[in-house]
């Protein structure tokens, strides 16, 4: 049997990640969306810490988990926990290291899941730190567009919204500049892509330009993953600029290609409305959902160091 390359890694950002990891994990969530229940946990316990609010990533991963037959252990604020003595974040996660085979962790900081990684002898998945990185969702992300489309390779993909503070965006354009792809840029300048990431995608080689006309782009792209502007993060102005300003509705999809798929990591708040939630065009409950298999894969694979599943 084939030793897989995730087996007992971190996942802290999105370029840990290739294309070939990406096709082995998304056969293997394939076959989970088949065929729900498995034991690659049993025995395993599983440490969940989030320490900022969280329903999708917290819960997927809870279920995905219980699929496997695996046990979880839970910190689900930084209240509940010593922290709140004055207990630096490095020995809390060096101490639940040793109560459990993985770590999940949420955190407000950018940064916290690569200090978690330092100090954990077991895997750590990066649930979110800050507006830095969100790995997981991205792979849930891309699995879900080649879902819906069938192939990434040649697809133009317009990310829409908070492109500055968005952690799923940032760790999403990292995945799709592995891929053939034309990336749209569409937000309030106050909100675009940052630099460094930018500069990241041109040595890349990626197509992409900045707009902030979203009318003009829905009949030019094959995706469109609307995000929501990051109240939490903005400063006030900074919300205040940008807060309603893409709003997208049916009534705008007239023009658009009969295959388009709009995604949205969620939560939303009002730039995607609900008129959308019954056209042919909206994906993003199924990408949420999504969630669970996708999930069930990568902790399969971080535990078990051996792999039957053929990569796509
Ligand atoms: N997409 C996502 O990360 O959702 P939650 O914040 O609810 O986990």
């Amino acid at each position: 049997m084939k030793k897989n390359n995730f087996y007992r890694t971190n996942l802290i950002a999105a370029k840990d990640l290739s294309v070939a990891m990406l096709m082995e994990l998304f056969a293997l969530a394939q076959h989970f969306k088949l065929n729900k229940y498995a034991s690659t946990l049993h025995n395993k316990i599983i440490a969940q810490c989030f320490f900022e609010a969280s329903t999708r990533t917290r819960l997927s991963f809870e279920a995905a988990t219980l699929h496997l037959g695996g046990k979880i252990i839970s910190l689900t604020d930084q209240d509940s926990s010593s922290l709140r003595k004055g207990e630096t974040l490095y020995d809390t996660i060096k101490v639940i290291a040793a109560y459990a085979d993985l770590i999940i962790m949420r955190h407000p900081q950018a940064g916290a899941a690569a200090l978690a990684a330092q100090a954990a002898t077991c895997p750590v998945i990066n649930a979110g730190d800050g507006s830095n990185q969100h790995p997981t969702q991205a792979l849930i992300d891309v699995f879900s567009i080649y879902e819906c489309q069938q192939n990434i390779n040649g697809l133009s993909i317009a990310l829409v919204g908070d492109l500055k503070y968005g952690r799923t965006i940032h760790s999403l354009v990292q995945l799709l500049a592995m891929f053939d792809i034309r990336l749209y840029l569409v937000s309030p300048e106050i909100l675009s892509l940052p630099d460094d990431i930018c500069d990241s995608l041109k040595r890349q080689g990626l197509k992409f330009s900045f707009h902030q006309n979203l009318a003009t782009v829905i009949p030019l792209v094959d995706i469109i993953y609307m995000t929501r502007i990051q109240k939490e993060r903005c400063s006030g102005s900074e919300y205040q600029l940008a807060a309603n300003q893409f709003i997208l509705n049916a009534a705008l999809l007239t023009n658009a290609r009969s295959n388009l798929q709009i995604l949205h990591p969620l939560p939303r708040i009002n730039e995607l409305n609900q008129d959308i939630d019954e056209t042919r065009h909206a994906y993003y409950f199924t990408q949420a959902a999504n969630a669970v298999p996708v999930r069930q894969a990568l902790l399969t694979l971080l535990l078990n160091e051996n792999l039957s599943c053929k990569p796509l």
